[in-house]
């Protein structure tokens, strides 16, 4: 598909069809990504926002690192789903010789000014990918789920595979959108759950949401050696006694509430009978939940 980048945006212009906006209910969603369910979610600038935020969130759960596994001197890095560019950016400075390749259905969130060795180019990672075999040395792919068709999976893990040089290294990160508690305070009838049960629901047909609890297994089939999985709570307030996760969880807490906004508004009104004031009635009381210390809400991550 069509690129843009720093250094490509002059000679290559963009199909305007990845280009065009729908408005629903006040936000800007991608036109393609909404008619063919791709994954939509707003591609606005508070969208932009709660994706660099959210960035470092990610920042202080892993330290700062940007790569775990042992990648020296990578030359190709391929990241899918780029979204704001936070994590590409960061790449494309860290390692100022490498070429860094992202992809993502919406060029909508990128910033203008990328790095010169940064080019993004528009893609549906549900689709096989065009890269040669491989290519790159490390592929990174971060929140990407509820992207990727239900179906897509197998063949996904395997195109990551396969565009990896021998001895190359695949990274994901993905949120298990279940919200739960350990304490016993969060039940069903609280909006949290009530949010999670739907959006879990609500594209059962098109999406597997719950794909982030078996990334090893898969990863593994897809042939992948040395494959280390870690489950781990994303608290969604400062709840914690232990003064690390209490500021991961207060520096998350407004993601959490742009987050449940951003994710269901599509879905839950134009998907299932939900109108505008019953969605919103569901994230106020969602939202004020998130304000509660006491629930110890966490999202699997
Ligand atoms: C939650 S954002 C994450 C952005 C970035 N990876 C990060 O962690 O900051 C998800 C991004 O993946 C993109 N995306 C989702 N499904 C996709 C698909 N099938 N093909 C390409 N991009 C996709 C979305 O457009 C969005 O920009």
């Amino acid at each position: 598909m069509s690129t843009s980048g720093s250094s490509l945006s002059e000679t290559c212009s963009l199909d305007s069809a990845y280009w065009r906006i729908v408005r629903h209910h006040g936000r800007e969603f991608q036109d393609y990504s909404v008619e063919k369910i791709i994954y939509p979610v707003p591609v606005d600038e508070d969208e932009q926002d709660r994706l660099n935020r959210q960035h470092l969130v990610f920042r202080k759960i892993f330290d700062g690192r940007l790569i775990f596994p042992p990648v020296e001197d990578p030359k190709k890095i391929l990241d899918c789903g780029y979204g704001s560019g936070a994590w590409a950016i960061e790449a494309a400075e860290k390692y100022p010789d490498a070429e860094i390749i992202a992809v993502d259905i919406s060029p909508h969130l990128k910033p203008e000014e990328t790095p010169n060795n940064l080019w993004c180019q528009v893609d549906d990672l549900n689709e096989p990918f065009n890269f040669k075999p491989e290519e790159f040395d490390f592929v990174h792919s971060r929140l990407v789920a509820p992207g990727i068709g239900k179906s897509r999976w197998t063949g996904y893990m395997k195109d990551c595979f396969k565009v990896l040089k021998a001895g190359g290294w695949l990274q994901m990160v993905e949120i298990y959108f279940n919200v739960q508690s350990d304490n016993g305070t969060l039940t069903e009838e609280h909006g949290l759950r009530r949010w999670s049960k739907t959006f879990l629901e609500v594209y059962e047909d098109k999406k597997d949401l719950r794909a982030p609890t078996r990334l090893q297994s898969m990863m593994e089939a897809a042939g992948f050696v040395e494959v280390q999985s870690r489950m781990m709570p994303l608290p969604l307030n400062g709840w914690s006694r232990d003064e690390r996760d209490r500021d991961i969880g207060n520096l998350n807490c407004s993601n959490a509430k742009d987050l449940i906004n951003a994710m269901a508004l599509w879905p839950f009104t134009e998907r299932l009978e939900m109108s505008l004031e019953q969605f919103y009635v569901l994230i106020a009381r969602a939202r004020s939940e998130i304000d509660d210390l006491n629930l110890r809400p966490y999202f699997p991550l």
